[in-house]
């Protein structure tokens, strides 16, 4: 079929606004406040932790990497490919910040993909220190597994006192204690795919809050 022939996308549909009680989706690029930390910063930090891994692990011959689900999906996606070690990857699902909350709710596993990692050394990944519940509750539930060792990884670290003092060996980058999506990061499980990490609108929070 010709291209000519399908129709236009429309980035902006004009369409009367939903009957109230509607979810009302997200519209990406214009609901960004501003950008934090662009895609082409990212991609330089990811490849600095990446180098960062390879040399700490070199000697251990080989390593698991246990991303956390959903939020360190990307992140890990792009980090290992540039970590050439002999690596498995065990599945970790945790809530901590479900639905539209904006604020920790308390970490909860919700689901495991693990193997057998006794004797291995692992990788936790993260997108975010925030509580440091999370990090902090999947380090000791890995350390009652019986690895070689568990060391942790984290995009990014707020700025708040419980944040940084949860150890963490590899970060990222440090950011205010603001709420951030983008690169992996949701707001109400929208918003994964943005390639930049940014802050959201005031209106837009007001307006996915408010039933
Ligand atoms: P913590 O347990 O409070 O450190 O929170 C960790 C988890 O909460 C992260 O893995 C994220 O899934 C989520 N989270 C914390 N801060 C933010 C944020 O600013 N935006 C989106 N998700 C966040
Ligand atoms: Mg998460």
């Amino acid at each position: 079929m010709c291209s000519d022939s399908l129709p236009a996308i429309r980035r902006e549909a004009n369409v009367s606004p939903p009957p109230r009680g509607w979810v009302r989706l997200p519209r990406m690029e214009r609901d960004v406040d501003r950008i934090l930390i662009s895609q082409q910063q990212i991609a330089v930090r990811v490849a600095e932790l990446a180098r960062q891994i390879t040399a700490d692990h070199t000697s251990d011959g080989e390593v698991t990497i246990v991303p956390i689900l959903t939020g360190a999906m990307i992140f890990c996606a792009d980090l290992i490919r540039q970590i050439p070690i002999a690596m498995q990857i065990g599945l970790l699902t945790v809530s901590s910040y479900p639905g539209r909350s904006l604020t920790t709710q308390g970490s909860q596993v919700l689901g495991q993909q693990l193997g057998d990692v006794r004797g291995r050394h692992l990788l936790l990944v993260d997108d975010i220190l925030d509580s440091g519940g999370t990090v902090k509750l999947v380090t000791g539930l890995l350390r009652e597994l019986g690895p070689a060792s568990v060391r942790t990884c984290v995009l990014l670290r707020k700025d708040r006192p419980s944040a940084q003092h949860v150890p963490a060996d590899y970060v990222g980058f440090e950011i205010p204690d603001e709420f951030v999506v983008g690169y992996g990061l949701d707001y109400n499980n929208y918003y994964r795919n943005l390639p930049d990490i940014v802050t959201l609108k005031q209106e837009v929070i007001r307006r996915m809050t408010t039933p």
